[in-house]
């Protein structure tokens, strides 16, 4: 019976490369679409108000909030007015879980009390004349008004803040910092994958999208102002714009999903929203799994009886599937302890736990090949993926392809070493060696506070000599 079951899981989420290429064509439809008008499309394609990105001659002491991934951020950036390797002060801590379902009012506090303490420690005096410069990193949609300001389209991940839906969130913030008599102004706000465009391009200028594959997915890209037709008349100096996607929320037909991905999303807080992350994000990833094993511990006795902790929702998180998976002790000691542990299976035969390391392998080829073909749509839509020249009948290899690089970010990339190398694998075999040799993939870490606090920087009040 485990055997059909397992013969199930791999058919449904088959991602060959036919497949996947549907799955980029799609993505840039839909990129399209979401571009054309307001609602065209799952794919929200935010304006970000971002038209320039770090020249390089920042100068100054800046601060950067990051908030949304697994770790919150407190970071402290001094510019020298040179492009060099960014060195910031970073301090990092969870966020309480019940501050992530609580009061807004709360949760700000919590922020700012944690930036006071950090500014007190450091050398910068609290009681400065001065104002500082901010720039808050916030990883959820948000409805920009400037690249200052914006109202939070939704929650995601596991944040449920009522109050807070459609609210400022930069104003939220820049109160939280007056009561706590900080003063600083929050020059920026931005996505985590905006962030992340900015020090990625501030390092290698060839920079064109950054993805974010953490505990939620998603990713940004530059993008012609004239493309942007659902804002017809925006002028920006440059020409464009970033624009965030909100990737985790695209949709179509051609996603290989699964029953356990039906059941995932209908228990979920959000049903029918962020198909796309539920499949490849860290936040889901580890409950696939469960739910694969909780159907074979039902069909069969392979696990011994049912475990009551098969049952709880998000029981197995996506670090200890990882372990599980890279699990190279030839009896699966790991597997076998995490299923203890975690799972509550004792005793588990070495049969089974090969078996839970396959499960692991399959959930996490397909979400690693599903972003491989997300981050090839992007560059089909900004004609980067090598494909222009054959309309115009030359052949692939006569392309002149130019260099293209990405930043990514995000624990499942940099932590996993099997996701990371899956999706470079795809990469391959979407594009073809002979264009993939000129996309580059650039992890930059803590990228996106970093980012934003260089976007902060290049948008300050004082242009950038702030001192
Ligand atoms: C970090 C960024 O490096 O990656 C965060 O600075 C981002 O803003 C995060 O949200 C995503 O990773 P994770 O795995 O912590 O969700
Ligand atoms: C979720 C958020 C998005 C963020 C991503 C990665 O998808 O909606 O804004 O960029 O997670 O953190």
């Amino acid at each position: 019976r485990v055997v059909g079951v397992l013969k199930e899981l791999e058919e449904s989420c088959e991602t060959t490369v036919g497949r996947l290429r549907q799955v980029v064509d799609a993505m840039a439809v839909e990129m399209h679409a979401g571009l054309a008008s307001e609602g065209g499309s799952k794919l929200k394609m935010l304006l970000t108000f971002v038209d320039n990105l770090p020249s390089g001659s920042e100068k100054g002491i800046f601060y950067a909030l990051d908030l949304g991934g697994t770790n919150f951020r407190v970071l402290r950036v001094e510019l020298g007015g040179q492009r060099s390797n960014v060195d910031p002060d970073v301090e990092q801590q969870p966020i309480p879980e019940q501050l992530m379902t609580g009061r807004s009012e709360d949760l700000f506090d919590f922020i700012a009390s944690t930036l006071h303490r950090f500014v007190e420690k450091g050398n910068d005096s609290v009681q400065y004349s001065i104002t500082k410069e901010l720039g808050f990193t916030f990883s959820f949609p948000v409805k920009q008004t400037s690249v200052s300001s914006g109202v939070l389209i939704k929650w995601t991940k596991a944040f449920a803040i009522k109050d807070m839906v459609g609210k400022e969130v930069a104003g939220a913030l820049q109160q939280a910092l007056a009561r706590k008599g900080l003063n600083m102004r929050v020059a920026v706000l931005v996505n985590d994958t905006v962030g992340t465009l900015a020090l990625g391009h501030y390092h290698d200028a060839d920079t064109v999208a950054a993805v974010i594959i953490g505990t939620g997915t998603n990713a940004c890209y530059w993008e012609r102002t004239d493309a942007i037709i659902k804002c017809q008349g925006l002028l920006t100096t440059s020409g464009g714009m970033v624009v965030n996607m909100e990737w985790g929320n695209f949709w179509s037909s051609h996603l290989p999903r699964t029953s356990y991905d039906i059941d995932l999303d209908a228990e979920s807080p959000n049903p029918n929203d962020q198909g796309f992350e539920k499949m490849i994000s860290g936040m889901y990833l580890g409950d696939i799994v469960r739910r694969v094993i909780l159907r074979m511990s039902e069909e069969s006795d392979i696990f011994g009886p049912v475990s009551s902790r098969l049952y709880v929702p998000f029981a197995l998180r996506t670090p200890a599937m990882a372990a599980m998976h890279e699990d190279d002790s030839p009896e699966l000691t790991e597997v076998a302890r995490i299923l203890q542990d975690v799972l509550d299976i004792p005793d588990v035969p070495l049969k089974a736990r090969k078996l839970v390391v396959k499960i692991c392998d399959v959930v996490t080829r397909r979400a690693a090949r599903l972003a491989a073909a997300g981050i090839v749509g992007i560059l089909k839509k900004i004609g980067r993926d090598g494909s222009g020249g054959i309309a115009g009948g030359r052949s692939r290899s006569d392309i002149k392809m130019r260099r293209t690089a990405v930043a990514v970010e995000g624990s499942l990339y940099t932590q996993y070493t099997m996701f990371r190398e899956y999706l470079h694998e795809a990469l391959h075999e979407i594009l073809g060696e002979d264009i993939v040799r000129h996309v580059v993939i650039n992890v930059t870490e803590d990228g996106s506070g970093t980012g934003a606090a260089l976007l902060a920087a290049s948008h300050s009040s004082s242009g950038s000599v702030q001192l």
